[in-house]
């Protein structure tokens, strides 16, 4: 391999694929084993069980598929529709583009609710699509939480307000790939049917991993579905489930052990509630920061603020491709490019997964640098010292340390 790498750490600030632990890098770095041993169902119930608290469902049956976000927005649609089915999506940014595009291709009937890109879902059109639907021939409502491409998190409590203020049966079903372990989600609560998430980012594992929760309406629908499906079909999870060995094939091993470090960081070590707390406290710092450089963020309204990916808007004369070019070629630093609609205008801090507060300070001297470097006029230290302030004043005493 002639690749060098520089120098230190990397400093990896995109929205996922995000940093792996050094607990988790450990506890996957082990040889094969026989997933069929008597032993193996401790480690595999126990991750299938415990990964539904970053979900907030005890009601729902969790599904660890090897695939990526992408197979895990398969086996969500093809599980529990039919082709020809109707469903409502909405589109602003490039992942529910992509995501709707699969739904296409799968060949569902999708009614594209669109908003600008850097708005979020909506929930006035789909009011009233929903109230005109008298013979529920919609049957699923899709939405991804978080569109990492724009920084917009979406009100999912708010969605579900829709769906019961217009009596509508369909099922809901959330993309929550750069959400779920990061920012709050109630599964439960706001009665989501799938909702799904991917390895490689709040949860700081290598990409490879889908997590799909179905609600038990879901796995209902799943029993009439007529969507072929072969490897991600539930039904024969959830015959080996009965079984007592989790998977209808070989798991990734090396991932569940990665899994099983990764939960215990974010449930046991630090604690999810303090794991959503320090999201935002990191995105906040990084919101300061982007103002004090005198530049805007991609997300329209405070409501959608992103805890977990910022977007922040270049001014014209400049590619915001360059600043990612130069902070990767000079400081080691990796931010996430614009993509698609917003490519060339926006570049991505992605504050997501496993940081702290003075790595992301790290991270935001580096734009400065970068900024300055591509011609943008910006005071060096300007938003590393609005995002001092911020965390200064926010950030509470480790708790292991008190
Ligand atoms: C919100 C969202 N959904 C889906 C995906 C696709 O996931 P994957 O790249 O793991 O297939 C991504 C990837 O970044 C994403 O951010």
């Amino acid at each position: 391999m002639d690749y060098y790498p520089a120098p230190g750490r990397n400093h990896l600030f995109v929205p996922g694929p995000t940093n792996v632990p050094e607990p988790v890098l450990r506890a996957m770095n082990r040889s094969n084993e026989d997933h069929r041993s008597p032993a193996f169902p401790k480690l595999s119930k126990s991750v299938i069980e415990d990964v539904k608290q970053l979900f907030g469902t005890t009601k729902a049956t969790s599904f660890i598929i090897p695939t990526t976000g992408t197979g895990a927005w398969e086996s969500a649609l093809t599980n529990v529709l039919s082709p020809g089915d109707n469903i409502i999506s909405f589109l602003f940014g490039q992942f529910s583009l992509l995501w709707i595009d699969q739904m296409n291709r799968l060949n569902f009937n999708v009614d594209v609710i669109e908003s600008e890109w850097g708005a979020g879902a909506d929930l006035a059109t789909l009011s009233k699509k929903l109230s005109a639907d008298y013979s529920h021939s919609v049957k699923a409502v899709c939405i991804v939480h978080n569109e990492t491409s724009t920084g917009v998190t979406n009100n999912l409590a708010a969605v579900r307000r829709v769906l019961d203020e217009s009596r509508h049966p369909a099922l809901l079903l959330v993309d929550g790939v750069s959400s779920i372990g990061a920012l709050d989600f109630h599964m439960d609560k706001w009665k989501v049917d799938v909702a799904l998430t991917g390895s490689q980012k709040a949860l700081s594992l290598p990409t490879g991993l889908g997590i799909v929760c179905a609600s038990p309406k879901a796995l209902e629908a799943a029993k009439t579905a007529k969507s072929i499906r072969v490897f991600f079909n539930w039904a024969d999870y959830l015959k080996f489930y009965k079984l007592g060995s989790i998977w209808p094939y070989t798991p990734s091993i090396q991932m569940l052990y990665g899994l099983r470090a990764s939960l215990d960081l974010i449930l046991k070590e630090e604690g999810l509630h303090n794991v959503i707390a320090r999201h935002h406290r990191l995105a906040e710092a990084t919101r300061k920061a982007v103002q004090a450089w005198g530049l805007k963020i991609c997300t329209q309204k405070p409501e959608w603020h992103s805890d977990t990916v910022t977007a922040v808007v270049v001014p014209p004369h400049i590619n915001s491709g360059n600043v990612v070019k130069i902070a990767w070629k000079k400081y080691n630093l990796n931010l996430g490019v614009g993509l698609n609609k917003v490519a060339g205008k926006v570049f991505r801090i992605g504050h997501m997964g496993y940081l702290n507060e003075l790595q992301l300070l790290g991270a935001l001297a580096g734009v400065e640098l970068s900024l300055q470097d591509v011609g943008y006029p910006v005071t060096l230290g300007s938003g590393v010292a609005a995002a001092q302030a911020h965390l200064q004043r926010a950030t509470p005493l480790i708790a292991s340390r008190i």
